[in-house]
């Protein structure tokens, strides 16, 4: 074959692989047999081992259709390889031996003069055609057209030997093969699917109907329509085994995606790295992250640094820049939803909203009570009901056939199905099974007694008293496949059975309980139905399951090598399904560990089933240190996400659990997460301050690493901080210091912030701007996190009064908001960066003039919408006093940040952002002066000074003294507005506050502010 010489070995592999498989799944329909492979060709059977009366008109009509996939995929080639792919096929049928030759799994096989002959037939052939001997064409009938007699002769023989071309196959009288036969009363949802995929508008639509109601069915048709249009289909199917494996789907789709099935690690990696090759915007480190989600990255390549949670956003960038630069358009299909597990979903639903309507759309399909985001994402749903009346009868009638003794049978099958077209075809197969009908799709008669048809009311009952009637190793294989997932392949069926033989499979490919959706390099299988699959995993012994299940994750563990970090949380889950909770254990916390760095809410899974499972194992044995850990890392991770209604609980769990232990280290870090999570998501400072010192003394009874060092005492150092003990906080800080050279920026960034404005406020400005800097600069090296901190620090000083925006800050504020929108905003942590960076962004806009407020205004919602303006809303004190500006004063705004003022002021809750706070609300009192207005204004204000007097801190006295000169100014109490000014003007002098500096000239100039 030249098409060997003309292509790299790789390519020529996987076109050999294509097009065998395909040709081996049409021998297969037609219930012949694939004896064997050659390398660059097949030799299939018909006939034997199952006896066919009609053996030789299947293998023409099989061979026709070869021919015609054989086409299509040249035309595929030629687009690709500019190379003609061109197909022979002879056929022959005579008396042959066959058995078993030897003892391998494998030994059936054929031997005889016949066969050589068909060998024959086939080098005679014409390219693209199909030669058959004389005794094949007379075999066939009447229905196989063929061309005149022709005399061949052949190598080896003496004479010419008469042979036909085969021309084709009367699709009439066509064999009805496993196929699916007509598609019944869809027209509408065919037509509607179609229409929307025509008009290229939406890019997000949904399927949605009972099991066995025809949802894959319609995605089949829907499939053969898409590439009828010459667009492409990726097809992801979630499984349910893997529903808890976090981004399981997820991979499966970017395999599918950049069509790496079959390949190995290397020509995986080239695979991708053509595939993105000229697709603007990726770049190296993008192509890494795709690697490295698949473990498919180069062992010496270390894993990308970038911030392990925005992952997530860029894999999206990536999914979505190569789907919509694609030439053809492409379908993404996910299968079975109900059964996706969430970290992919979401990862599905944010690449479902970024893609072009003209170049892809992407349809899911679930069982109804699905309800999670790719579901929520989908601008359109197509719902399937049960097949009418009407429909079913003609699917029962087609799938029945004519014959004379079944015609009553259709409708009886048909109203017992109550219009699930699984279910019709699950009782016709049962009839079968039991010996009541006879023959095959559309052509059955009935042998059995008519009285036999009760029907089983469920589907699931019919499955069942199907794989009842298996042959032991028949079910044995059955039950095995379940317990791997909907697919298999015989490698990994022989890991849990290592005598299993294709010839079992084969025979449970012919009762349609599965399906051989791969022949070459491997066989591999799927159940016909996802329900087959689960009725025969709940059917079998629990112990026999659990057993599958160990050997199962033995071998998983044992194959994946460097990969089984990818695969360790499908291990824990079969570890946990055959009752090994220790082992499950293990792995649930090696699959976090792993996904830590990638995805915080699917670690974040694996630990809270971590903790699940070693709540059930024996305390003794180390079962409390197990208890422990999953605890710790949950409890220190609970912030970044946001907190949740069980972080509290599991905390004091981790509180109750460590009392006794001596390793204070799990306890030190849940506390560190904990005292986080009450500052960003709670706003409770004091709560966390009280937590810090508990923390603080902890801290000298650990041993732990410079990073696990420096974890805690910034959440120390953060809630000193917050509550205003400045002096507390900077000693904290230069403990974390201390630690020395093992410290990265993203250690020291923050604490680098903090102390800069800690000093400013103190007086000391020149050396607290150094150390902003050293915090901008520490931010820079690490991530646009840290750097999106540092500059908010910074501009902090402005909302203090201490700072006025100048070009640089201008600058710095537009760079670290670039770099934070470019680092993806779909993952927890970057968003939280990106808060973070628009707030500072707004706030140094809207100070440094009227011009661009509106846009200050609208970053600094967005920064809101996050919810985290938790230090008693100096966002939405920043609106209100933009709008003030303007002149127009949101009631709802005063009102909301009055409660939040004095619910603050009542609990004590004064943290270092309230005074700004409250100082811009009493102005909005002041300024709506409605008949409460003032009365609360000299509330707040006295509340504020008492609060800030206890504190003793200079800087904060500032706020209190403001709210007292606009008070005296109201009031016309010119005596103590003259005290009042005098002494904020020292206060500000003394500490170089250039910003209530100016406060002072505009006070004084005006005799108001
Ligand atoms: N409208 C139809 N006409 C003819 N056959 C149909 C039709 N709908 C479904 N079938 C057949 O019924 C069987 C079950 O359908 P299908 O597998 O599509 O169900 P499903 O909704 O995907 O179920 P599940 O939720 O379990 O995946 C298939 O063999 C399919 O070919
Ligand atoms: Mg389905």
């Amino acid at each position: 074959m030249s098409l060997a010489a003309t292509l790299e070995p790789e390519r020529f592999r996987e076109i050999m692989y294509q097009l065998l498989n395909r040709s081996a799944a049409v021998v297969q329909r037609y219930s012949g047999t694939v004896d064997k492979f050659t390398g660059d060709g097949l030799m299939a059977l018909f006939g034997a081992p199952v006896a066919l009366e009609d053996h030789a008109l299947r293998a023409c009509t099989a061979a026709v259709e070869i021919q015609s996939i054989a086409r299509a995929l040249a035309d595929e080639v030629h687009q690709r390889d500019e190379v003609d792919l061109q197909l022979r096929i002879g056929l022959n049928s005579g008396d042959v031996i066959a058995g078993e030759m030897g003892s391998g799994p494998n030994s059936y096989t054929v031997s005889g003069h016949p066969v050589g002959m068909a060998q024959r037939m086939e080098s005679a052939a014409q390219a693209g055609g199909i030669l058959c001997s004389e005794p094949t064409a007379r075999l066939a009938g009447p229905s196989a057209v063929f061309g005149p007699v022709e005399l061949i002769s052949v190598k080896g023989g003496s004479h010419p030997i008469q042979a036909r071309r085969l021309q084709s196959v009367e699709s009439d009288h066509l064999v009805l093969g496993r196929d699916d036969g007509p598609l019944v009363g869809r027209d509408t949802e065919m037509t509607h699917l179609l229409s929307v995929f025509d008009a290229q508008q939406l890019t997000a639509v949904s399927i949605v109907g009972d099991a066995g109601v025809g949802k894959s069915r319609i995605i089949r048709e829907f499939t053969a329509g898409v590439h009828g249009r010459g667009a492409t289909t990726v097809i992801t199917r979630c499984e349910s085994h893997a529903e808890h494996v976090p981004l399981h789907a997820l991979s499966r789709m970017l395999r599918g995606l950049f069509g790496l099935h079959g390949l190995d690690n290397l020509a995986a990696r080239a695979r991708v790295a053509e595939r993105v090759k000229g697709v603007p915007g990726i770049r190296h480190a993008d192509r890494q992250l795709v690697l490295d989600l698949l473990s498919i990255s180069d062992p010496s390549a270390l894993a990308p640094a970038i911030s392990a949670d925005s992952r997530r956003a860029r894999l999206v960038g990536v999914m979505a820049r190569v789907a919509n630069t694609g030439s053809s358009r492409t379908a993404f299909i996910v299968e079975d939803l109900h059964w996706i597990d969430a970290a992919s979903e979401e990862v599905l639903a944010a690449f479902a909203a970024m893609l072009a309507a003209e170049h892809a759309m992407l349809v899911g399909t679930s069982r109804p009570g699905h309800d999670g985001p790719l579901h929520h994402t989908a601008q359109a749903s197509i719902v399937l009901s049960p097949l009418d009346g009407t429909a079913t009868a003609t699917l029962a009638a087609a799938l029945v056939g004519g014959h004379p003794t079944a015609s009553t049978i259709a409708d009886r099958v048909a109203e017992a199905s109550g219009g699930n077209p699984f279910f019709v075809e699950e009782i016709v197969r049962d009839l079968v099974g039991r010996s009541v009908l006879e023959g095959s799709r559309g052509q059955y008669r009935l042998v059995g007694r008519l009285t036999s048809i009760a029907v089983p009311n469920t589907v699931q009952s019919v499955i069942a008293a199907r794989i009842d009637r298996l042959r032991p190793d028949e079910k044995s294989a059955l039950n095995a496949g379940s317990v791997i997932g909907s697919g298999f392949d015989l490698d990994e069926l022989r890991a849990l059975l290592p005598d299993t033989r294709t010839v079992t499979l084969d025979g449970l490919v012919a009762t349609e309980l599965i399906d051989q959706i791969q022949f070459v390099p491997a066989p591999r299988y799927r159940f016909r139905h996802p329900l087959v699959r689960t009725v025969c995993y709940e059917s079998q012994l629990r112990s026999t399951r659990a057993s599958l299940h160990r050997r199962l994750a033995i071998s998983l563990q044992q194959r994946n090598g460097e990969a089984a970090e990818q695969d360790a949380a499908l291990i824990a889950k079969h570890f946990e399904a055959a009752g090994e909770l220790a082992e499950a254990y293990s792995w649930y916390m090696r699959a976090a560990s792993w996904l830590h760095k990638r995805d915080d809410g699917a670690a974040r899974d694996s630990w809270q089933r971590a903790r699940t499972i070693a709540d059930r194992l024996p305390v003794e044995e180390g079962g409390t240190d197990r208890r422990i850990a999953p605890r710790a890392q949950l409890s220190f991770s609970a912030w970044v996400v946001g907190g949740d209604d069980e972080e509290e609980n599991c905390f004091d769990e981790l509180r109750a659990l460590t009392a006794k232990s001596a390793d204070k280290l799990p306890m030190a870090l849940g506390m560190a997460g904990r005292v986080y999570s009450l500052i960003t998501n709670q706003g409770r400072s004091r709560d966390a301050a009280t937590l810090a010192a508990e923390l603080d003394e902890l801290y000298y009874t650990i041993d732990a690493s410079a990073a696990d060092r420096a974890e805690i005492l910034t959440a120390i150092a953060l809630a000193e901080y917050m509550t205003c003990r400045f002096d507390k906080a900077l000693q904290t800080i230069q403990r974390l210091r201390e630690i020395g050279e093992d410290l990265t920026g993203y250690d020291q960034g923050p604490v680098m912030g903090m102390s800069g404005v800690i000093k400013v406020m103190s007086g000391h400005r020149l050396d607290g701007l150094r150390d902003l800097e050293v915090a901008r600069r520490l931010g820079l090296e690490s991530d646009p996190v840290t750097l999106a901190g540092a500059v908010a620090y910074w501009v902090d000083l402005v909302v203090f009064g201490f700072e006025l925006v100048g070009d640089a800050m201008m600058t710095e504020t537009a760079r670290a908001l670039r770099l934070a929108e470019e680092y993806g905003d779909g993952s927890e942590f970057a968003t939280y960066g990106l808060s973070i960076a628009r707030w500072a962004r707004g706030t140094a806009l809207l100070n440094c003039g009227p011009a661009r407020r509106s846009e200050a205004l609208e970053l600094l919602r967005l920064s809101r919408e996050f919810g985290r303006d938790v230090a008693v809303g100096p966002i939405d004190a920043q609106i209100a006093a933009a709008r003030r500006w303007r002149g127009d004063i949101d009631d709802e705004l005063v009102d909301s940040l009055k409660a939040k003022v004095v619910s603050g002021l009542d609990a004590g809750d004064f943290t270092t952002y309230f005074g700004y706070g409250a100082t811009e609300l009493v102005k909005l009192l002041l300024a709506r002066a409605r008949e409460d207005d003032l009365k609360s204004a000299r509330r707040i204000a006295t509340q504020l000074a008492a609060e800030t007097s206890a504190i003793s801190q200079p800087a904060l006295e500032l706020w209190p003294l403001l709210c007292r000169i606009m008070l005296t100014d109201v009031e016309g109490d010119t005596v103590c507005h003259a005290a009042a000014l005098a002494r904020y003007r020292d206060i500000a002098e003394a500490l170089d506050a250039r910003g209530h500096l100016v406060t002072v000239a505009k006070i004084s100039k005006a005799g108001t502010s």
